[in-house]
C-alpha cells in the first residue's frame, strides 16, 4: 500500500515509520520545513526510544520519505492520514480542528484516485463528516470515503504500542475503505490484534472515552491517596489491594501530582465541551478536569508546606519536568504548574531532566538547568521529585544525602522507599504514604 502521512509530529513520525516497517511505502509530510530538513538528514526532532533505528532501517530501505508538500505523496496514495494537532482552543475548551480541516482542504485537490482519507488525529465526534463534506466541496470528482482510526499509542512506549496494540479501532462506512484499512493492518493479523469496525462517530467516541476513563483513574488514585495521607494508610497498598481485582485492573493506579500531557488535559477537556453541546454533560469528567487541576496546584503548597510554611530564598531542586518518563515532551506538564509557583513563593529552582531541558529552557524562566540529579541535590535546600525517570530510581540515597545540606526530600511519584528514606535520615514525603510513628 502507498500511504501519505500529513504531520509528522510524535503520531506521525511514530505511525509513519512503523507502516513502513509493516512493509509499506510512506511518505510523511510536515509543514515545518525544519523538522523535515531534520528528518532528512537521520535526525529525529523527538525524544522517543527505538524511533531513530526504525526511520533510518526505514529510510534506507526505501519505504519511508519524507517532505513539506503533500501533492505527489496524496496523488500517489491509497490512503492519506491526517496526525496533525488538535490542541485546545483558545477560550472555551473545545479541539481546535483548524489544523485538521485545513489539511483536508489540502488533500482533496491532490486526490488523483480512490483514496481513503484516514483521521489519525485525536478529533470530537463529528469531525469525519465534516472532512468529508470539505473534501467533497473542494473536489466534488473525487473518488474518495474517510475513516477513522484513533491511535491509542503511550510516548515513551510508542512504537510498541504502534506494532504490539491491545486493538486497533476503525471507524469506515464501505467495504472498499475497510478492504483498504484491513490491508494496511494486515500485518497485526499474525499476533492476532483485535480488530474493531465501527461506524465513524463511533470512532471517535472511542478514543475521547478511552482517555476519559484512564484520566479518571488517575484522578481517582489521587484523591484516595490524599485521603491515605490524613489517615495513616498508604496508598500503594490500597492500588494493589484494588487492582488485583480484575474488574478494576492494576495500571493507572499510581498516586502523583496530577496528569499532563499532550492528551489526557486536551481531550477531557474537549470531550466535556462536545458533551454539554449534545446535552448529555459529562459531570464525572467535567470533575476530573477540576479536581486535577486542582491537584497540580496545590503540590506546589506541598513542597511549601514540607520546609515549614515558607520556600523563600530556598533552592529546590528538580528532578524531572516532562509529563513522564522517556519522553521529550513538555506539553501540560505537572511543572508548568509547579515550578512557577515554587518560584512566585520566592524559592530559586535548579532542575534535571534526562531529555526535557532544551524543550523546558524555552516554556520555564528563571530555571537553571544543571547536568546530573546529584549536581541539582548538591545546590538544593529541598529536592522534589517530579517525573518518575527510571534513571532516578537507580539514584543512591546516600549519595544524595552526602550532596545535600540538609537531606530533605518531597518525592510526588514515590519512586523512593519512605522507611529506607527516613532510615537514612531524610526529611521525606511522598505522596498518600504514611509518616513514620513517633
Ligand atoms: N502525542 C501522543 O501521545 C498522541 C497519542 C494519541 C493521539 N494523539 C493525537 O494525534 C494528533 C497529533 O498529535 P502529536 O502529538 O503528534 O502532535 P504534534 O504537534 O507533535 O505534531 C503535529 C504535526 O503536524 C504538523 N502539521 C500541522 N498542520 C499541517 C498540515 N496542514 N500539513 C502538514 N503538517 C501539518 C505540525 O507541523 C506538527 O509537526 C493529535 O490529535 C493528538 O491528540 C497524540
Amino acid at each position: 500500500m502507498r500511504i501519505a502521512m500529513i504531520g509528522s509530529g510524535y503520531v506521525g513520525l511514530v505511525s509513519g515509520a512503523c507502516f513502513a516497517q509493516f512493509g509499506h511505502d510512506v511518505t510523511c509530510i510536515d509543514k515545518d520545513a525544519d523538522k523535515i530538513a531534520r528528518l532528512r538528514k537521520g535526525e529525529i526532532p523527538i525524544y522517543e526510544p527505538g524511533l531513530d533505528k526504525l526511520v533510518a532501517d526505514n529510510a534506507k530501505a526505501g519505504r519511508l520519505e519524507f517532505g513539506t508538500s503533500l501533492h505527489d505523496a496524496v496523488a500517489a496514495a491509497d490512503a492519506v492520514f491526517i496526525a496533525v494537532g488538535t490542541p485546545t482552543r483558545r477560550g472555551d475548551g473545545h479541539a481546535d480542528l483548524s489544523y485538521v480541516y485545513g489539511a483536508a482542504a489540502e488533500i482533496a485537490k491532490s486526490i488523483a484516485h480512490y483514496t481513503v482519507v484516514v483521521t489519525k488525529s485525536t478529533v470530537p465526534v463529528g469531525t469525519g463528516r465534516e472532512v468529508a463534506r470539505i473534501i467533497r466541496e473542494a473536489h466534488p470528482a473525487a473518488e474518495f470515503d474517510v475513516a477513522s482510526n484513533p491511535e491509542f499509542l503511550r510516548e515513551g512506549a510508542a512504537i510498541e504500542d504502534f506494532m504490539k496494540p491491545d486493538r486497533v479501532v476503525i471507524g469506515v462506512e464501505s467495504q472498499r475503505a475497510r478492504e483498504v484499512m484491513s490491508g494496511i493492518y494486515r500485518p497485526l493479523n499474525l499476533i492476532q490484534t483485535p480488530m474493531v469496525f465501527t461506524n465513524i462517530e463511533t470512532a471517535e467516541v472511542t478514543k475521547y472515552a478511552g482517555n476519559a476513563f484512564l484520566a479518571t483513574k488517575i484522578t481517582f488514585i489521587n484523591e484516595i491517596a490524599d485521603l491515605c495521607e490524613k489517615v495513616g494508610a498508604d496508598v500503594h497498598d490500597v492500588a494493589r489491594g484494588i487492582g488485583l481485582d480484575g474488574r478494576i485492573g492494576r495500571k493507572f493506579l499510581h498516586p502523583g501530582p496530577g496528569f499532563g500531557g499532550s492528551c489526557f488535559p486536551k481531550d477531557t477537556l474537549a470531550l466535556a465541551y462536545t458533551a454539554r453541546e449534545a446535552k448529555a454533560p459529562q459531570t464525572i469528567v467535567e470533575q476530573v478536569i477540576e479536581v486535577n487541576n486542582a491537584r497540580k496546584k496545590k503540590m506546589a503548597q506541598k513542597v511549601i508546606d514540607f520546609c515549614g510554611g515558607s520556600v523563600a530564598g530556598l533552592t529546590i531542586g528538580v528532578l524531572g519536568l516532562t509529563f513522564k518518563p522517556n519522553t521529550d515532551d513538555m506539553r501540560d506538564a505537572p511543572s508548568l504548574d509547579i515550578v512557577p509557583a515554587l518560584q512566585a513563593a520566592g524559592g530559586k529552582v535548579v532542575a534535571f531532566d534526562p531529555e526535557g531541558m532544551h524543550e523546558a529552557g524555552r516554556i520555564l524562566s528563571g530555571v537553571t538547568f544543571v547536568k546530573t540529579a546529584y549536581e541539582a541535590a548538591a545546590q538544593a535546600d529541598v529536592l522534589v521529585v517530579i517525573t518518575e525517570w527510571h534513571e532516578f530510581r537507580g539514584l543512591d540515597p546516600r549519595r544524595i544525602k552526602e550532596a545535600m545540606r540538609r537531606p530533605r526530600i518531597v518525592d510526588l511519584r514515590n519512586i523512593f522507599d519512605p522507611e529506607e528514606m527516613h532510615g537514612l535520615g531524610f526529611d521525606y514525603e511522598g505522596v498518600g504514604r504514611p509518616q513514620p510513628r513517633t
